[in-house]
């Protein structure tokens, strides 16, 4: 027998197991009964009915035993523990910023810098939006204003920086409605929605640039900002012989603070913070993280769970766990571009978006074929995915129609240090199983829709074979008026 030469050698995940957590399958009428059960809304299931969970990265991450030993020097204190300390000074050391407020997770911060800045009236341009962060913006007052590059609405465009901001687009902005009306740019790394999509540092640069000409101030989602240095090491010229660590503190460099949600770079399972370069902004801050979240050196987290966030800080730019980290989203997106499955290119850094517009092309959006496209998956393996399209991007806050995003996606997210390359090949197959049933796919009609981030708790009805759909959706919903 003659064994084939691999081309290049083999990489590995730069850890060993030393706990395990059984996974549990189920059989197709289980899942049957589930799904149903869930509304056809993978939000909606157990997650005991659940085999592989690639709902999301957020909260999902299994930590180090660094980090568990770390659990067990939280300082419980009400006032002043040590880990937050610990924390402030890890913040400042790989994000640069000078002020630490900690939060209960992202949207903990997004709501208290959207109260602070933001007045009624309100343009906050962004690289695309995010759920949360778009409504803490329109609960402020504001408008979320779109301004990334058309490449990001294009699931085909091969563009290294999905996730750049179109300059064009943002000065366009800042002259229509003028520099006053626009309290901070939102800039995320990477673009969760775009497909996990980076934004370059001579992009973040240009924007600094323009913002500062108009003394507008940018506000960074640093959620995933240490994967988005990973991208910029990779593809961006001039920093390949740089370390992440060193990108990271340079994306930050130019902006004036920082949202973050800590269950996705951070390597936990709960956290966030907000920070902050302007003493004044930051006095109003950690005034305001009392009334909502807990005194300004907890923000509604345990000592213990500061100390894993400071000590996932010291993990999350090791370039051995970022090479496995990404290389594994890669892995699971390669194999589905070999058997010509459309996805989002380039393949993200989170997640695999699989490109349910052209999968499903015989449902129409209004029939949600990616919110049917994650349940048909979960019942064909018990392998769990999330809409990401018509479903989530909800209604205008202004006219209650229907926001109709061109991009129309599952996202297959991959936790961090949880799962082997072997669930990888267990999810590409199932996904290629409902690949090649494709046609057989319903759409859904949704039956409830919920007034804010409807996406989490809507329920959704199979269309029966034979019907039509009977009224546009939105119309005769079980729904509150906005
Ligand atoms: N910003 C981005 C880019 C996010 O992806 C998230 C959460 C948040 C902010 C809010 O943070 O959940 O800690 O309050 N994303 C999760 C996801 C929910 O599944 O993508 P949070």
């Amino acid at each position: 027998m003659v064994y084939a030469k691999p081309e290049r050698r083999s990489w590995a995940e730069p850890f060993k197991i030393k706990v395990v957590e059984p996974l549990k399958t189920t059989s197709p009428q289980q899942r049957q009964q589930a799904i149903r059960e869930a509304g056809y809304n993978t939000f909606l299931l157990r997650s005991d009915d659940v085999y592989i969970d690639l709902l999301t990265d957020s909260g999902t991450n299994a930590m180090s035993d660094y980090q568990w030993a770390g659990m067990m020097l939280g300082d419980e204190a009400y006032a002043g523990s040590k880990n937050f300390y610990y924390l402030e000074a890890n913040m400042r050391r790989f994000y640069g910023y000078r002020y630490l407020v900690p939060t209960h997770q992202g949207r903990g911060a997004e709501h208290i810098i959207s109260q602070l800045l933001i007045k009624s009236g309100d343009c906050v341009p962004g690289n695309m939006y995010f759920t949360t962060t778009r409504e803490h913006q329109e609960r402020a007052g504001g408008s979320f204003v779109d301004v990334i590059i058309d490449e990001a609405h294009d699931p085909e465009s091969l563009h290294p920086f999905k996730g750049n901001v179109d300059l064009q687009k943002l000065a366009d902005l800042i002259n229509k409605v003028g520099a006053k009306k626009i309290p901070y740019i939102c800039v995320a790394a990477t673009v969760n929605m775009a497909g996990g999509q980076p934004i370059s540092m001579e992009n973040l640069r240009a924007v600094r640039k323009l913002a500062e000409q108009h003394g507008i101030r940018v506000i960074l989602d640093a959620t995933r900002a240490v994967e988005n240095a990973y991208f910029i090491k990779l593809r961006e010229q001039g920093y390949a012989g740089k370390s992440v660590a060193e990108i990271l503190k340079e994306l930050c460099s130019y902006t004036d603070g920082a949202t973050m949600s800590g269950k996705k770079d951070l390597l936990v399972n709960i956290g966030g913070f907000l920070a902050l370069n302007d003493e004044k902004l930051y006095d109003e801050a950690r005034n305001m993280v009392v009334v909502f979240e807990g005194l300004h050196t907890y923000g509604g987290l345990a000592g213990r769970d500061m100390e894993a966030m400071a000590r996932g800080m010291e993990e999350m730019v090791n370039e051995d766990y970022l090479r496995a980290r990404i290389g594994q989203v890669e892995y699971l997106g390669s194999k589905l571009l070999d058997w010509e499955i459309p996805i989002v290119e380039p393949i993200g850094g989170h997640a695999v978006f699989l490109n349910a517009k052209k999968i499903l092309e015989h449902i129409p959006q209004e029939q949600y074929p990616a919110q049917a496209l994650a349940a048909e998956i979960y019942l064909d393996s018990g392998v769990r995915t999330m809409e990401r399209g018509i479903v989530s991007a909800g209604r205008d806050a202004a006219t209650g129609d229907q926001h109709r995003p061109s991009l129309e996606l599952v996202r297959v997210t991959i936790p961090r240090r949880v799962y082997t390359q072997a669930h990888m090949d267990v999810t590409a197959e199932s996904i290629l199983a409902v690949y090649e049933n494709r046609k057989k796919v319903r759409g859904l009609k949704m039956t409830y829709e919920p007034k804010y981030l409807r996406f989490f708790q809507a329920r959704f009805e199979k269309i029966p074979a034979s019907s039509r759909p009977e009224h546009p959706a939105g119309a005769r919903l079980e729904t509150e008026p906005r």
